[in-house]
């Protein structure tokens, strides 16, 4: 047997100042579709999510909420795992940086840059935000619109004064080979816009990075120096590598460890993470594993925000969405194809209780439930309740076969991109044609004059609905599984190989009693 093709793809790693929200669904979602996408499509898969832990951020809400800050994370870091289970993420591993390998791999990295030549103890004196954990030039400051006499970050984030002694990184000395890298990998950063926005940062030239702090003590501690803590940055990023059981190569301390190791999966294919943090992905992140010798990430994607009736979602504005309470309204499958189609991935995307709904009621329940519904409830009452034999295709039948076989190829185009709303597009383009089809065709029409006929229209709907249950799983599992069940697909023919042109489902399968897959949504 041949060996599978590995992929390894990742979310960012949440703060557990605060509970998850919508937005941190999001993000998760999209980055579980391709990971069940890719395992479909034959890839040794290992997806990763968890918790960033440190830092001041943390430590102040812990402060704050009167607790040790090891407890405090334990509860929210709960919390996000709650979320990949209410959410169906198929996360192979969660990580949380508090983890005793993450502190071994942090140091590990700590010290290959040591080595390289590439740290020496100095002292900053600059702007700090708290909230984006991130140091600031005073030009990149901003003029806060609630207070002029006030300086901000860029996100809104205040900012403070610090001075303290630091080891810093020589980031300096890879402005051009980070230049080097995204011109030999354009599809490194995407989308294209932040790409630019990277490069004509990085082209300003970098100045060296602290990557330590000494005013407070929740952080993993710097080797051979204890009154210094790594910078959270520093820290977090390395998660990446701590669950492939850096700094061993070939050996991984976590319970998968003959699967997922540095030498079968890293460099990682793919890190999602949101717009706000893609210069600590695409510039910071590469330039550490050059100083530590290690291979550069094959593809950084940072997503839009989501923003709620059209403004920014937050705590202070009192709109924050739990991605809890939407899926107890709409149902869970309802919930992620609705996030992956509505907002053209990459961009910013507003919702409404409206584009919910209306997704759910013309895409899912009039277009594929009810093509669903309708063509195997046919079957079920006039074919014996199994898949019809059918007669010679005419050019009708082969013209919508032949669709049905090149989806698999375009939805690939799109979803290597991640572009996962052109994706669902032309799923959706199939399931129009399949309806228009269904409809000239009128098998009901046909079960006294010709029911040969009949039997072959109804075989060619049932395929073609079964191609498009096994595409759409990445996005909708529950809903997929639940229409290939009704089909009697088995489940070792639901990956993508079931979908190679010289496949066809199998006339004389028992089906289950249809049942409508994505009821209706009615205002109560
Ligand atoms: N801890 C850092 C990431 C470290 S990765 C080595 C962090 N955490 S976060 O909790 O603030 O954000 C986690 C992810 O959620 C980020 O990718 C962020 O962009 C994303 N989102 C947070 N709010 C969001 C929206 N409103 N909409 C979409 N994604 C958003 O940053």
């Amino acid at each position: 047997m041949s060996k599978r093709p590995s992929y390894y793809i990742t979310t960012a790693i949440s703060y557990v100042n605060g509970l998850p929200h919508l937005g941190h669904a999001y993000e998760a979602i999209s980055a579980d579709a391709m990971a069940r996408f890719k395992r479909l499509d034959g890839y040794n898969v290992f997806f990763l999510t968890g918790t960033d832990e440190h830092g001041q951020k943390v430590e102040k809400s812990a402060i704050e909420a009167g607790e040790d800050p090891l407890i405090f994370c334990d509860g929210n870091a709960d919390a996000f795992r709650q979320m990949t289970h209410l959410l169906n993420i198929s996360n192979d591993d969660f990580i949380r940086t508090t983890e005793q390998r993450h502190i071994r791999a942090s140091q590990s990295i700590w010290n290959n840059l040591w080595d390289a030549g590439d740290i020496y103890l100095g002292k900053y004196a600059g702007w700090y935000s708290v909230r984006d954990e991130a140091y600031f030039e005073e030009a990149e400051l901003v003029i806060d619109p609630d207070d002029p006499k006030k300086k901000i970050a860029p996100s809104g984030a205040s900012v403070e004064w610090v001075e303290e002694p630091s080891y810093f990184f020589k980031l300096s000395s890879y402005t051009q080979p980070l230049l080097d890298y995204y011109e030999a990998n354009p599809e490194f950063i995407l989308p294209e816009s932040r790409k630019n926005e990277i490069i004509n940062f990085v082209k300003q030239g970098l100045r060296d990075l602290s990557i330590s702090r000494t005013t407070f003590k929740w952080g993993v501690p710097v080797p051979s120096d204890e009154a210094h803590i790594m910078y959270v940055w520093l820290d977090a990023l390395t998660n990446y590598i701590t669950a492939l059981g850096f700094p061993d190569k070939s050996q991984n301390i976590n319970k998968d460890s003959e699967v997922f190791t540095m030498e079968t999966h890293w460099p990682a294919d793919l890190h999602i993470i949101g717009k706000d943090i893609v210069r600590f992905h695409a510039v910071y992140w590469p330039a550490f594993l050059m100083s530590a010798k290690l291979p550069v990430p094959k593809r950084i994607f940072g997503h839009g925000f989501l923003n709620v009736e059209g403004e920014k979602m937050s705590k202070s504005l009192g709109n924050v969405i739990s991605a809890q309470d939407l899926v107890e309204e709409f149902g869970l499958d309802e919930i992620r194809y609705f996030l992956l189609r509505e907002v053209p991935y990459g961009q910013d995307g507003s919702f409404s209780r409206e584009s919910i709904i209306q997704r759910i009621n013309a895409d899912l329940a009039n277009d594929l439930g009810n093509l669903a519904q309708r063509c195997l409830s046919f079957i079920y009452k006039n074919c014996d309740g199994a898949i019809p034999f059918p007669d010679e295709f005419n050019g009708d039948d082969k013209k919508l076969l032949e669709s049905s076989i090149i989806l698999l190829s375009d939805i690939r185009n799109y979803f290597e991109k991640q572009a996962f709303h052109n994706g669902l597009e032309v799923v959706w383009g199939l399931v129009s044609e399949c309806n228009i089809y269904i409809d000239r065709q009128a098998p009901w029409g046909l079960r006294e004059k010709n029911p040969e006929r009949m039997k072959t229209v109804l075989y060619v709907g049932a395929e073609v609905i079964r191609r498009i249950s096994i595409i759409i799983q990445p996005v909708m599992p529950a809903a997929g599984a639940k229409l290939l069940d009704q089909l009697g697909v088995p489940d070792k023919d639901r990956d993508f190989k079931a979908l190679n042109s010289d496949i066809r489902i199998q006339p004389g399968a028992k089906i289950l009693k249809p049942e409508g897959v994505f009821p209706r949504f009615v205002e109560k």
